[in-house]
């Protein structure tokens, strides 16, 4: 145990407006983009997360001169001054975010080599990079693995190529998209993954200078250019956190509105909070004119009293309900009376966390049957990948360790949906991906304390 602990008083209702900055898993790439340009970038609504600290550092061990902007959450980007860094001072970071592995094309195209150290990230199964290494070898890279971690090198320079995903990952498609922009000639990559944050890094890479067609049926053509500038950016919000904060005002009876959330971007996640039992409403954003201060767009989530409904439903790649949904919205559907269905597709050991909300007097079991959808990739695998909740069941108080950071968020909406006092240990995890979460809490009314 950690001196890393928050104490959480739950059963209280989670009621206020908090608000929702830049996704994470679009500004950390937003800021890897930036290495690409031979002029300054500027990123907007940036959040202060600990995934932002890590590249930050990165880009500065590189050359690249990140000063903050005028704004609150403004980030500018310097690349005039890119150079290679060495191995011990790029292996302070570790083992402390994936968004290292991103780095490869645009190291690779500014300076002739990359070394990547370890990766970290969240503890969610293998997380394998073999997609990545095998898309850089075919655009020329020569890739060597060494106990401390990756060194590559493009001798002949990179060049554009067709490509296939064996699975439309998202950090693949980013890798292939980066690497691809500068790359000489024409790049097609087939199953692709088209999240709506790959598609802002694609909008921001156009405003570059790049060129890049989205067809359909997942496939991206990317015309390789000479050279690109910087942008100027105001990325999409964190549909994550936006939803993660939904889910906890379901699990705890309560009503949250969430700044910046956007309807575009969660529509499945809606539809299945609709189903569950839950309401919201979309407030669309006013631009201030005269006499009119204007508004600012969001969505408001409530429990609208009553009993919540069992569902069923998949984990998928876009435009499917999102992995990084799926834990906070268990929680709520501990409270929901029936059997639910999740049937986690995406990753193979991502239901761990159930066993915490078990101990908690959740009924949650785990298969690893495929069930209640289509067969997936994992279901002669072995692995625990479907779980089958019952409910209603009354939470109560325990102590819990956060395992990462999705399930970190979803052990802390048990707590506040809990009857008594728990102690939550690990929550620092939580600031990988959730800006100011414990300032949030507060302005929502919980009842949490560091001891
Ligand atoms: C991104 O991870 C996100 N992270 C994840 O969010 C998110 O869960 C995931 O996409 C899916 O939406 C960031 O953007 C930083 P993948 P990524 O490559 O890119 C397999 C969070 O909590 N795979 O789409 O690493 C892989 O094992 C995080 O914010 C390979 O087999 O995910 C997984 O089963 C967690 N080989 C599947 O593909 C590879 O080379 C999808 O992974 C790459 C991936």
């Amino acid at each position: 145990m950690t001196d890393d602990v928050l104490v959480v008083h739950g059963g209280t209702p989670l009621e206020g407006r908090i608000r929702v900055r830049g996704a994470k898993n679009l500004v950390s790439k937003a800021m890897v983009a930036a290495l690409l340009g031979d002029s300054p970038s500027r990123l907007f609504d940036v959040p202060k997360i600990r995934d932002v600290e890590v590249v930050r550092g990165l880009l500065g061990l590189h050359g690249v001169k990140v000063t903050d902007g005028g704004e609150d959450g403004e980030l500018v980007f310097d690349p005039a001054n890119v150079e290679s860094a060495s191995t011990d001072q790029i292996n302070v970071h570790a083992g402390s975010s994936r968004i290292p592995i991103l780095f490869c094309g645009p190291l690779l195209h500014r300076l002739g080599h990359a070394f990547i150290p370890d990766l970290g990230g969240c503890h969610i199964g293998p997380r394998p990079i073999d997609f990545h290494l095998q898309a850089l070898r075919e655009f020329g890279a020569t890739v060597e693995k060494t106990p401390e971690g990756l060194h590559l090198s493009a001798p002949n320079g990179l060049h554009g190529t067709k490509f296939a995903l064996p699975y439309p990952s998202v950090g693949a498609t980013e890798q292939v998209l980066l690497t691809a922009v500068m790359a000489e000639g024409v790049t097609e990559l087939r199953n692709a993954a088209v999240e709506p944050e790959i598609i802002d890094l694609i909008c921001i890479l156009q405003k570059m200078g790049a060129i890049i067609k989205v067809h359909t049926d997942r496939v991206i053509e990317i015309q390789g250019v000479p050279k690109l500038h910087g942008y100027t950016h105001r990325p999409i919000p964190d549909r994550i956190e936006a939803a993660s904060w939904a889910a906890a005002a379901l699990a705890t009876r309560g009503h949250v509105e969430v700044l910046g959330a956007q309807q575009a971007d969660m529509m499945t996640f809606l539809n299945i909070f609709r189903s569950v039992g839950g309401e919201y409403e979309v407030t669309d954003a006013r631009p201030p004119k005269l006499g009119d201060p204007g508004q600012e767009g969001g969505i408001r989530f409530w429990h609208p009293g009553g009993e919540l409904h069992a569902v069923a439903l998949e984990t998928d790649v876009h435009p499917g309900f999102m992995t990084d949904w799926q834990q906070p919205l268990v929680v709520a559907l501990t409270q929901a009376r029936g059997l639910s269905i999740v049937h986690e597709t995406v990753y193979e050991q991502r239901l761990g966390y159930t066993e915490a909300l078990n101990s908690m007097g959740a009924n949650i079991q785990v298969y690893r049957d495929c069930l209640g959808g289509t067969p997936c990739r994992f279901g002669r695998r072995n692995f625990k990948h479907s779980a089958v909740i019952a409910g209603p069941s009354k939470l109560h108080a325990a102590d819990l360790v956060i395992p990462d950071l999705r399930a970190g968020f979803s052990h802390l909406i048990a707590a506040l949906a809990a009857e008594g006092t728990s102690r939550v240990y690990g929550v620092d995890l939580i600031n990988r991906g959730y800006e100011d979460f414990e300032a949030k809490l507060a302005d929502l009314g919980a009842h949490v304390e560091r001891p």
